[in-house]
């Protein structure tokens, strides 16, 4: 059960190491917020934070609290959201990515806002929607629904594994662009191989073409440091319980304000055509959990106190170092490019055997949570040890010859 703490955890909050351990000893320093600030037992070794992350103790708090503190009815409001527009938690979301409080709508995951914005956006049979082959299954369903629902055409552009330069990246969707096109669709940072795109120069070229750009954000919001309006985007969904603590069942929408009355919303209630609650009238869908959301919040607050930056260039050095190893083992190609600008905290391998099912069996014996095939993308996020790393590809030799 991810983001809920085990039987009798303690999650009382620590406070972070001192800073001047981390210029001192940064191996040390990162290897106290592991211990001290996550839940991880130290045989675990967790390579697969891009599917689902793992909550840290001021997260666990947050949403026990706020359970135990419900059910007590301490509060003197319901404790509930789904009706409510959260204005405190969106202020302080949009202060940090640098947005209005206006333009972003608290959904419960990626694949929820995805859907909102594709199934809101007014097209017509014939309206061409671009997307990369690389999109996540729930950037590609929203838009293929439409097309067998509503006439639309969905195309893909074919993008190279691995890519020369984000140049070529943008160049490719942008002179895909065609005259029946009127949004592009694509992935800030690709699921299946975690491959950073020149996300603004797209934005901007599609913006100069009369086209929607829409960002599936799903691996930025914690992995990169970012403001959502220097992406020049339409709109953008987020996921936040991936690479910013937040626990699972948490979501991000962002719709640019010229865009707020616009977008259709799709799960609605009475407030569906109050547009004076701009991005808030997408949230107008019934009764869930506003623990979770304490939460999301919490890990919100422990990302501004390590500090984007900070998280950033660790994520990125421990990525480095896993490219590296990539690079000098026999057994697997790698698909991420050698470029800094194109990968963050994820990094690609094809293996060149058919099936390295012993490898597969080993890494469950010995605990190590990674993706399993023939393609793997793996995580290093804060709590990701350099040993976890060498332990992985230790396993693969070993499994391997
Ligand atoms: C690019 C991308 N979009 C969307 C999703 C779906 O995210 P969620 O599970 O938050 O809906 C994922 C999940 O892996 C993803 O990688």
């Amino acid at each position: 059960m991810f983001g809920l703490p085990a039987a009798g955890a303690d999650t009382t909050p620590v406070p972070l190491p001192d800073d001047s351990l981390l210029r001192r000893d940064p191996e040390a320093y990162w290897r106290r917020i592991r211990d001290e600030q996550f839940l991880l037992p130290g045989w675990r070794a967790f390579l697969n934070n891009g599917s689902l992350g793992i909550a840290p103790r001021p997260v666990l708090k947050a949403v026990t609290d706020y359970l135990q503190s419900s059910a007590a009815l301490e509060m003197d409001y319901y404790p509930r959201w789904g009706y409510e527009t959260m204005d405190e938690f969106r202020q302080e979301l949009a202060d940090f990515y640098g947005c209005k409080k206006d333009e972003l709508a608290l959904t419960h995951n990626a694949t929820e806002a995805m859907c909102t914005i594709a199934a809101g956006i007014d097209l017509k049979a014939g309206d061409e929607v671009l997307l990369t082959d690389q999109e996540h299954p729930s950037g590609r369903g929203c838009w293929y629904t439409r097309q067998v629902r509503h006439g639309i055409r969905v195309r893909e552009v074919k993008l190279p594994l691995p890519p020369g330069s984000p140049e070529q990246l943008a160049d490719l969707l942008i002179s895909a662009i065609g005259p029946l096109t009127r949004v592009v669709s694509f992935s800030g940072i690709t699921s299946p191989t975690g491959l950073m795109l020149p996300v603004r120069q797209i934005c901007d070229a599609a913006r100069a073409k009369g086209v929607i750009s829409v960002v599936d954000g799903a691996h930025m919001h914690g992995q990169i440091a970012f403001k959502i309006p220097e992406l020049h985007c339409d709109y953008m969904a987020g996921s936040p319980h991936k690479w910013a603590y937040a626990p699972a069942g948490c979501g991000l929408l962002y719709i640019r304000e010229e865009n707020l009355e616009k977008l259709w919303p799709t799960i609605v209630s009475g407030s569906w055509n109050e547009t004076k609650l701009k991005a808030a009238r997408f949230m107008n869908v019934g009764t869930n959990s506003r623990a979770i959301m304490e939460g999301m919040m919490a890990g919100l607050r422990f990302l501004k106190q390590l500090g984007p930056d900070r998280v950033y260039a660790r994520t990125h050095h421990v990525a480095r170092y896993l490219f590296k190893k990539a690079q000098e083992c026999s057994h697997v190609d790698l698909l991420t490019p050698d470029d800094d600008r194109m990968f963050g905290a994820l990094v690609t391998v094809k293996f060149k055997l058919d099936k390295p099912e012993r490898f597969h069996e080993l890494l469950k014996q010995r605990r190590i949570w990674a993706n399993m095939g023939q393609q793997v993308r793996l995580s290093t996020h804060i709590h990701t040890r350099p040993q976890d790393v060498d332990t992985y590809f230790e396993t693969m030799r070993e499994a391997l010859g």
